[in-house]
């Protein structure tokens, strides 16, 4: 199991407080299209807290484009997304982050020649609260929170298991490791839902054991929700509290894995065979 510090159960315990929503969050019949093309047509599902909700589907069927608009990059023709309640319609992917959305990309996306510290350290960038300017004027403010945010980042390595590789730039590590990376990033970024985008796609089978594992501490250990797109059936039936299984942007299914591994649409539209014999 991984080490879970003080200072991490602390930010868990803040995140638990009482909640007067419905649900964390609440994506509405989004509707999106590029030039005629249809990437997401009619998709509602919820999320509620520290729950891991999966969207598996195959290539194409709108899931990234989900997460686009959920951090609000893709603004959706229709439909309404809502994050405890309030609508996210119209703010910018950077305040949606501050409300406590952090994803990871299907392509990873760090700064290759910064260390692994240095990348983590990028992802508290979200929550400080002195900034630049203030730094300058307010230089103990901004020395506390550096403090901080270093032990934070040093609980998130822990966490990861990649101490050994703290100080190394990152474009040099296994590609397993980069990926653990980019989840400790997110992680920094203090999320209460965290979007992972194919977390497990390119990896080998022990390296996809260690994500679950991580996957399944942070949502056990630190309280987080995750959305999990994947590709991967076998991990997302295994790990998955609840599944949305989309095709050509539609919705065809949602469920407990169990029924949704059942359901004729899905089989019929996706898993073919693959499961009659699981
Ligand atoms: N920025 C974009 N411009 C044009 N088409 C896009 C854009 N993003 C996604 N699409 C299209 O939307 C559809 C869904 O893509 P995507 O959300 O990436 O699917 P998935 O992640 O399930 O593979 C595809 O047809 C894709 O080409
Ligand atoms: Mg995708």
């Amino acid at each position: 199991m991984a080490v879970v510090s003080g200072r991490l159960l602390k930010r868990r315990a803040k995140r638990s407080g009482s909640t007067d929503y419905d649900h964390l969050l609440d994506v509405k019949d989004v509707h999106l299209a590029f030039k005629g093309v249809k990437a997401i047509d009619g998709v509602s599902f919820h999320v509620d807290d520290g729950e891991l909700f999966a969207i598996i589907g195959p290539n194409g069927s709108g899931k990234t484009s989900l997460f686009n608009s959920i951090n609000q990059v893709y603004k959706p023709q229709k439909g309404d997304i809502l994050w405890k309640g309030d609508s996210l319609s119209g703010l910018k992917p950077n305040k949606t982050a501050e409300l406590g959305i952090a994803r990871t990309f299907q392509n990873i996306a760090l700064y290759p020649h910064m260390t692994v510290v240095e990348n983590l350290l990028t992802g508290r960038h979200v929550r400080m609260e002195a900034g630049w300017l203030a730094g300058s004027i307010w230089w103990g403010k901004a020395k506390a929170e550096e403090i901080e945010n270093r032990g934070i980042v040093e609980d998130i390595i822990d966490f990861l298991e990649i101490e050994q590789w703290r100080k190394y730039p990152v474009g040099l590590l296994p590609y397993g490791i980069q990926k653990r990376v980019e989840l400790g990033r997110a992680l920094a970024m203090d999320p209460e839902l965290l979007l992972l985008d194919e977390p497990v796609a390119g990896m080998n089978l022990e390296e996809t054991e260690d994500m679950a594992r991580f996957i399944l501490d942070i949502q056990d250990e630190l309280g987080i929700a995750i959305i999990l797109v994947e590709h991967d059936m076998g991990l997302v039936m295994d790990i998955a509290d609840r599944i949305l299984v989309v095709d050509f942007g539609k919705p065809i299914a949602t469920g407990l894995p169990a029924e949704v591994q059942r359901n004729p649409n899905v089989i019929k539209a996706y898993l073919g065979e693959e499961l009659e014999t699981a």
